[in-house]
């Protein structure tokens, strides 16, 4: 019989206990972030009907990238590529009932059938925090939090930036402004959206495979060659239009809120999901051999109507965990996790002391110690060496003479089991 592959499937990951440490690291400061924003946790399944995708999901994720089958009832489902759907209609279920806004966030694992690269996988987790009914204040909220996410793994502003544009201020110029039909403005998006990956010349030929004639190219380049808000606001005033104010506003507001050095105007930055309407945003690597996006999202007005419910905008944003170590990795911000963390090791060198180490071992962790049994009678050196292994704070000896050694400290002292405290401040470096 021909042997099975060991290997995981394409894209996708097995994780290791010293793969789960850094991953629950990751997922902690996550979750620990969000609640302090009063962002509450939520999840959905696995698996959709894949018209839920259909409606607002866009052309990519659809056509290329969604893992689909027919179930036994023969239901067309998919496999989550994204949240945003899915929490567009939990939120759909009972935002009636709710004071607004509500702030939820989540951490599914979702499937894309991409090319396995650098920063990008077909299994991954994403962190989503999304705010509904909040309207602009929204976009602050979720900007102060993106950025305190990535503070609190020890990142600043030289090593990442938001990059942020409107859909409001996009959908003005191309179709207002150029005069594009519905058909040339999506291939503009498209274009908009590899501008930073494609060499100028090819650029500049492509715009003139969409746009109609010169003037529309032109318009198009003037649109692209807006560096800052302050360009925005001013070619703006020359066309005598409002779609560019929320934004401005936002700028304002962010610049008061001390965040000016986080974030960038960016007419390349579209996204090409179908639902957004408002703010869109990605957040990108700083580091010269990493520069990706870590993090995307944006508002979106309308997600609410595809279930026939009233209007109710939301904004969020997701950020996949393989970009963000890749980010951390470019940074050195990632501390060490190939070794377990051990409070306390217990061991013992007689066979008479063994029902002694187990019932200490269980009144430590009792003391929410992190305890570990050396299973056999145990000579103290076998014991050290064990130890050194792990991360571990202290080692507990019991036989002829009990003792219990503070690793960190390097001092030992005779094993009194009559004073479980003292023992515990002893393991904690207290005493
Ligand atoms: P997205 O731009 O498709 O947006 O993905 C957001 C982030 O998910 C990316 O910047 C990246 O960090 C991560 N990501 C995407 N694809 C992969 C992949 N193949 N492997 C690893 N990481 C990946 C959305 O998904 C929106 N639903 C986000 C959102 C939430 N918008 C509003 N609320």
């Amino acid at each position: 019989m021909a042997s099975l592959n060991k290997a995981p499937y394409k894209g996708t990951r097995d994780f290791f206990p010293a793969d789960m440490r850094f991953r629950n690291f990751v997922f902690e400061k996550m979750a620990a972030v969000s609640e302090t924003f009063c962002y509450e946790p939520y999840d959905g399944p696995l698996l959709e009907e894949i018209e839920l995708y259909y409606a607002k999901s866009g052309e990519e994720l659809i056509n290329d990238q969604i893992y689909s089958f027919v179930d036994r009832g023969d239901r067309k489902v998919a496999i989550r590529p994204e949240m945003t759907p899915t929490v567009a209609r939990m939120v759909a279920q009972i935002h009636r009932e709710v004071a607004k806004p509500l702030r939820w966030y989540a951490i599914p694992n979702l499937m894309r059938y991409e090319k396995p690269q650098k920063g990008r996988l077909r299994e991954f987790w994403q962190y989503n925090a999304d705010v509904f009914g909040a309207g602009e204040y929204g976009d602050v909220e979720i900007i102060q939090l993106a950025v305190q996410i990535l503070r609190s793994f020890g990142a600043n502003a030289s090593q990442f930036a938001i990059h942020i544009n409107d859909r409001r201020l996009v959908d003005f110029i191309f179709t207002g402004l150029i005069g594009l039909d519905a058909e040339a403005n999506k291939k503009l998006y498209k274009l908009v959206d590899r501008k930073n990956k494609m060499d100028p010349a090819k650029f500049a030929a492509e715009v003139r495979t969409i746009t109609k004639d010169e003037s529309q190219a032109n318009a198009f380049e003037a649109y692209v060659a807006l560096a800052t808000i302050a360009d925005v606001e001013r070619f703006m005033e020359t066309k005598n239009s409002e779609a560019a104010a929320p934004l401005v506003k936002l700028f304002k507001t962010l610049g008061e809120l001390g965040l000016s050095e986080y974030v960038l105007f960016d007419p390349s930055i579209v996204r090409g999901l179908d639902y957004y309407t408002g703010v869109v945003f990605e957040i990108f690597d700083k580091h010269p051999e990493n520069n990706r996006a870590i993090a995307g999202g944006g508002a979106y007005a309308n997600l609410l109507q595809i279930f026939n419910e009233q209007p109710l905008g939301g904004v969020g944003f997701g950020m996949g965990e393989v970009p963000l170590k890749e980010f951390l990795k470019a940074h050195n911000l990632i501390q060490d996790f190939s070794k377990a963390q051990v409070d306390v090791m217990v061991t013992y060198s007689l066979a008479s002391s063994e029902g002694d180490a187990f019932i200490l071992a269980d009144r430590l962790r009792a003391q929410n110690l992190k305890v570990e049994m050396i299973f056999g009678e145990t000579k103290a050196k076998k014991a050290f060496t064990q130890a050194e292994r792990k991360n571990t704070t202290a080692v507990v000896l019991l036989g002829e003479e009990s003792q219990v050694k503070n690793l960190s400290t390097r001092e030992s002292r005779p094993l009194d089991l009559g004073n479980i405290n003292a023992l515990v401040e002893f393991v904690k470096g207290k005493n």
